[in-house]
């Protein structure tokens, strides 16, 4: 489609504010789902705030807008309501037409307002010789479903996983590799190995200041090329990579780029020199920092006084790197709330470099759980594997429960599937910006706002369709239209139609879970639909345009589910 339901009336309604109101802003002129059953489908609100600037009752501003405005094949009426909301019912054959058209071509739906524009998206991003913890999990889900949002609006996507590959901890895992290691554990299981190693090495730092001395002095060897280092810091990376490749093979997210922080490594002196030239560094207590007054932000170290660079030297340099080689026009990262004074900073220093590209921080709280927080810190680190491993067995006790006919053989298939969903969608529902506490029973709830629940409702779409080409096998479906009769059926149609607006909005407020709501909301729409209306029984015509309408809902749930990253099984 070129335009979803609400720009293109919004189109239409600045002509009729053009009209009453020639020398007004049109920009904000703006169509909005109505709020409310009983005033219209859409409404526009833009009447009060204008009848306010040039003192006129917003009801006088309404009426001329009305007047203004020429007829459009979408609307069938008008009506002005309260102090002056706009409310637009739109026209049921128009809308008939739109959902027949979404019917017969469900890939063409959305808008594509990406293309010919490229973004950066910098998600996932774990630490080397650490092991993944929840943190990652909800940047890696969270970011692959903005990744995928915005492919499908047809922007170029260039997705990084940019690895903790290079930070001061390497010179105390290489004092832990020489002196702590197990072979037989690192083999067995390589990043819990180089984490132990790395933690008795660390804690040796504190008390023996020759240990720390001589962990500052692998890491220099390292980082200026030390081949026997780079050797073993190139086995910690492959390592650790393996391990993470396994949890991202499980959740089904692939990278066009993956490059740590290594791969910047050699422009990091040239990053300080521009920094110089730009008069931005000063030296403070033997560091070399970047002042913040004006941004009202703290003082950025670039360069620690021991001469090593650090995480904001490597982010600065990264995205000179990424401007000049892909010139996107945003980039975006994806991390938890803690980095936000970093990314601030990072991203004022940029401006200050004369960076003109849109510079985000998509940050997300920490998750809990019942227990107590994830975190690394604290030391009780939830095994990524685990937790997805206990969710395909929850999982597949619900799939042993809800579909006793399910063959043998198809079950751990389902069970995958929906044990990763409901995974994926307890993070990507959650506004990502509230706390939130990951609870079992509301990820796989059958009857709330869950992976499982959406991909039940999916599959029980399928198998109606089934049933009645069983019963009716020749082929009458197509030769019928969808029309819009019964109330349900146009409250339906109409949610259907907004499934463009809600891929917009989860895109451009960087917000998965605005299009998880839309699902959750039309699912919620199919039922009231499908059971309080008649569909095999009903008579032929009526029949087959209920089962397209609800081939039309089965699709949009489906490819919404997808854009998410959730996978939809045909049959469950
Ligand atoms: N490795 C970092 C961490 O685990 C996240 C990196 C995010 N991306 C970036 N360009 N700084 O906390």
């Amino acid at each position: 489609m070129d335009q979803t339901v609400n720009q293109l009336l919004a189109d239409w309604m600045r002509e009729g504010f053009r009209g009453a109101d020639p020398d007004g802003d049109l920009a904000g002129i703006s169509v909005v789902p109505a709020v409310q059953a009983g005033f219209g489908d859409y409404q526009c609100n833009q009447a009060m705030a204008i009848g306010k600037r040039r003192h006129q009752p917003p009801r006088t501003v309404a009426g001329a807008v009305q007047a203004a405005l020429p007829a459009h094949p979408a609307v069938a009426r008008l009506e002005i309501a309260g102090p002056g909301f706009i409310n637009i019912h739109l026209s049921d054959d128009w809308l008939a037409a739109r959902v027949n058209a979404l019917d017969a071509a469900p890939e063409a739906a959305l808008t594509q307002p990406g293309a010919g524009r490229t973004v950066l998206l910098d998600y996932s991003s774990p630490n080397v010789a650490k092991p993944m913890h929840i943190g990652h999990i909800r940047s890696t889900v969270i970011g692959n479903a903005l990744d995928r949002l915005h492919r499908a609006l047809g922007y170029r996507v260039i997705s990084d996983n940019h690895l903790g590959d290079w930070g001061t901890q390497f010179g105390i895992i290489l004092m832990g590799y020489r002196h702590f290691l197990d072979r037989a554990a690192l083999a067995a299981s390589p990043v819990e190995e180089l984490e132990r190693i790395y933690v008795k090495s660390y804690e040796k730092t504190k008390e023996d200041p020759a240990w720390l001395d001589a962990a500052r002095a692998e890491l220099v060897k390292l980082q200026s090329g030390d081949a026997d280092n780079l050797a073993l810091w190139k086995q910690f990376v492959a390592l650790s990579l393996g391990e993470f490749q396994r949890i991202y093979d499980r959740l089904n997210v692939r990278f066009d780029l993956v490059r740590g922080e290594s791969w910047y490594h050699n422009l990091l002196e040239g990053t300080l020199e521009r920094l110089r030239q730009h008069g931005l560094v000063r030296e403070s207590e033997g560091a070399q920092v970047v002042f913040l007054e004006e941004e009202k932000l703290p003082p950025c170290i670039v360069r620690k006084s021991d001469g090593g660079f650090n995480y904001a030297a490597t982010d600065i340099a990264t995205v000179l790197a990424r401007v000049e080689e892909f010139a996107p026009e945003a980039i975006v990262y994806v991390t938890d709330e803690r980095q936000q004074l970093h990314f601030r900073q990072v991203f004022a220093i940029c401006r200050r470099l004369g960076v003109t590209t849109r510079l985000e921080h998509v940050w997300f709280g920490l998750m809990r759980l019942p227990e107590g927080t994830f975190s690394t810190r604290q030391g009780n680190v939830i095994k990524l594997e685990r937790l997805l491993d206990e969710a395909e067995a929850k999982a597949r006790q619900l799939v042993d429960a809800n579909s006793p006919g399910m063959p043998e053989a198809n079950r751990a298939e389902v069970a995958r599937a929906v044990g990763i969903g409901a995974v994926k969608y307890a993070d990507l529902s959650q506004n990502p910006q509230s706390l939130v506490t990951f609870s079992w029973d509301k990820a796989l709830a059958m009857n709330g706002n869950s992976a499982p629940y959406l991909q039940y409702a999916c599959a029980r779409i399928a198998s109606v369709l089934d049933k009645y080409r069983a019963q009716f096998p020749d082929g009458a479906l197509e030769s019928h239209p969808i029309a819009l009769t019964d109330p349900l059926e146009r409250d339906l149609a109409l949610r259907l139609l907004r499934f463009p607006e809600a891929v917009l909005h989860a895109v451009e407020n960087d917000k998965p879970s605005l299009l998880a709501d839309y699902l959750y909301e039309t699912a919620g729409a199919y039922s009231g639909f499908y059971q309080n209306l008649p569909f095999l029984k009903a008579p032929g015509g009526v029949r087959e345009s209920r089962i397209r309408l609800g081939r039309a809902t089965g699709n949009v749930l489906r490819r919404g589910l997808n854009l998410l990253g959730i996978e939809t099984p045909e049959r469950i």
